[in-house]
């Protein structure tokens, strides 16, 4: 385990759940990571009132307030950057990250998303597999790509979809679960690290350069 926790910052859009959950993780040493800024895309959400009960700094960068999309993504890349961040970690972000941001922290960057990719990806994961019919979904967490949800798998979980399931009882389900998955994954890439090889990632470290 490396000798200094790996500095996280997390992107949040909402409520803020599964910051809480790294939040409360990281209260212990031994989990390897702490958080050390949360950043919204919009003021007044639960998770920055998370963060603040934490006493985690936060920021905000609100595309309505730059000029087009670019100058909001690389306002949000700065905003970042200055917390000097070994992971960042989006958590309920609702909006996709631009090409500046990626060229920063590419392949540092992980989303967690409310269905089993690669089925299901975008805005409403949880509504579009009850709609579809399935019996399994769950949650992904991926390594963020150019893409919409496409990048490469880190980890899943699974939950079933229920008869009587509406769209929030299901999206709580896979919440409880997503909570946990996102824990261990990001404890393990802070820990263990990250290997991606292809389509494939696994924790461990990068084989040495020889
Ligand atoms: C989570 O289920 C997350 O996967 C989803 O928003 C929820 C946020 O919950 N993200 C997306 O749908 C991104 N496309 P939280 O604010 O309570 O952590």
């Amino acid at each position: 385990m490396p000798a200094t926790p790996a500095r996280l910052v997390v992107l949040v859009s909402g409520s803020g759940t599964n910051l809480q959950a790294l939040l409360d993780a990281a209260a212990d040493p031994a989990y390897g990571a702490r958080v050390v800024a949360v950043g919204a895309d919009r003021d007044g959400v639960e998770g920055l009132r998370r963060a603040d009960r934490a006493g985690v700094p936060t920021f905000v960068e609100r595309l309505g307030d730059h000029a087009d999309r670019p100058a909001w993504d690389a306002a949000l890349a700065h905003a970042v950057a200055a917390h000097r961040p070994d992971w960042v970690v989006l958590a309920g972000f609702m909006k996709l990250v631009g090409h500046e941001f990626l060229d920063r922290f590419g392949g540092r960057v992980v989303n967690t998303h409310p269905a089993l990719s690669p089925s299901f990806p975008g805005m409403h994961g949880a509504a579009d597999a009850l709609a579809y019919g399935v019996k399994l979904t769950g949650a992904t967490l991926f390594v963020v790509d150019a893409g919409v949800d496409t990048g490469v798998i880190v980890a899943q979980t699974a939950v079933p979809v229920l008869e009587t399931d509406d769209t929030d009882a299901l999206h709580e389900r896979i919440k409880t679960a997503e909570r946990a998955m996102l824990v261990d994954a990001v404890g393990r890439i802070a820990r263990e690290g990250l290997v991606v090889e292809g389509r494939r990632a696994r924790f461990g470290p990068a084989a040495p350069v020889h």
